[in-house]
């Protein structure tokens, strides 16, 4: 399929990616209901949050939950996060039994804890550790594995950049890059050059993330950086759409009509998903404040917002819906 960059999609490993548009891994978000709404949307990969390798390895079943998957969001990657190198490759070894296409590994979260415990951004200031992570969890599989970066702890991209080449060397078959800081958090801007300096350097795909706020901007990443892949996470968490805009955009055809019918077939679509693969009593919390993302500048939201903190039931859920959309919540 020829479209607006020249691109379709891309392959990682042995992994074909249908199209440019990734959904972020989101800790407390990119469950499997969400993630079937991105890949209903024309998203080609799907990522679970960030998954202790720790957790995986001592077989809590709380944490092997959080790969629950269904052949419907395939391919699935699934990110894991420590910092040592046998409990990172003997996790990466779980995750690939279970089911899994791809494993990313999380170099870029800045959360104090995970800071602390020497995972996450922490390991961009440790180069030498973060190679002996790479090559064990490359031993330790078959499926390709990805890894998430940060800019660094500075501005100047080279801890990305040093990082970024003993990825590839160490067998890395893609490489996510969110290039704002460590300090930055999710504040100020993401820094897009710095994308097209790590996809200049690297033969591996390079996927680009940060700052994907309307469809535009995925087509002004993909032009100003030459990324191979876009990565989409907040933009997505209430509009799971938007990767059926992106992918319009980016085949130069009309960008579809997100009306209020289509977003209450997403909702009903993501309440059925939770209640089915969450269990009811997980379901019915997460309702409470979720099903609110759907209906954003609808006439009647904010009622209906209201009237959706205390469901206790699909059942429930499915009449305050029902009564939002034949407009009896206004
Ligand atoms: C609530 C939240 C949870 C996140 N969880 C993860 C995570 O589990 N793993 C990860 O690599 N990045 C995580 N991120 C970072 C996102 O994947 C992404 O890199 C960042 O939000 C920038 O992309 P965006 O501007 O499209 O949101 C998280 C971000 C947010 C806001």
């Amino acid at each position: 399929m020829e479209n607006r960059t020249g691109r379709a999609g891309f392959r990682i490993g042995d992994v074909d990616i249908a199209n440019i548009t990734v959904f972020a891994p989101l800790a407390g978000f990119s469950n499997l209901p969400l993630r079937l709404l991105a890949k209903e949307a024309g998203c080609a990969l799907v990522c679970s949050e960030m998954i202790s390798a720790r957790g995986l390895t001592q077989d809590s079943g709380k944490t092997l939950r959080l790969m629950d998957s269904t052949p419907l969001e395939k391919p699935l990657s699934v990110q894991i996060f420590g910092a040592e190198p046998s409990v990172m490759a003997s996790a990466a070894a779980i995750v690939q039994a279970c089911g899994a296409d791809i494993v990313d590994i999380n170099f870029g979260c800045p959360v104090k804890k995970i800071l602390k415990s020497g995972s996450g951004a922490a390991l961009m200031k440790q180069p030498v550790l973060a190679g002996e992570i790479l090559r064990a969890v490359r031993k330790a599989v078959t499926i390709p594995v990805t890894v998430k970066i940060r800019s660094g702890w500075d501005s100047t991209g080279d801890q990305a950049e040093e990082i970024a080449r003993i990825a590839q060397d160490s067998g890395v078959n893609a490489l996510t890059l969110h290039p704002r800081t460590v300090g930055q958090g999710f504040s100020g801007k993401a820094d897009w050059t710095l994308i097209r300096r790590i996809k200049s350097i690297l033969d591996i795909p390079v996927i680009g993330n940060g700052d994907i706020v309307q469809p535009e901007d995925a087509l002004r990443m993909a032009r100003e950086t030459g990324c191979d892949g876009i990565m989409i996470g907040r933009s997505a968490i209430g509009r799971p759409w938007i990767f059926s805009q992106v992918l319009a955009l980016f085949r130069n055809e009309k960008m579809p009509v997100i009306d209020s019918l289509l977003r209450l077939n997403a909702m009903i679509r993501y309440l059925d998903a939770s209640f089915d693969h969450l269990g009811d009593r997980q379901a019915a919390l997460m309702m409470r404040s979720r099903l609110g993302w759907f209906v954003k500048g609808l006439p009647g939201a904010g009622k209906f917002r209201q009237s959706i903190k205390h469901i206790a039931s699909r059942k429930e859920a499915m009449e305050l819906i029902m009564d939002f959309r034949n407009g009896n919540i206004q």
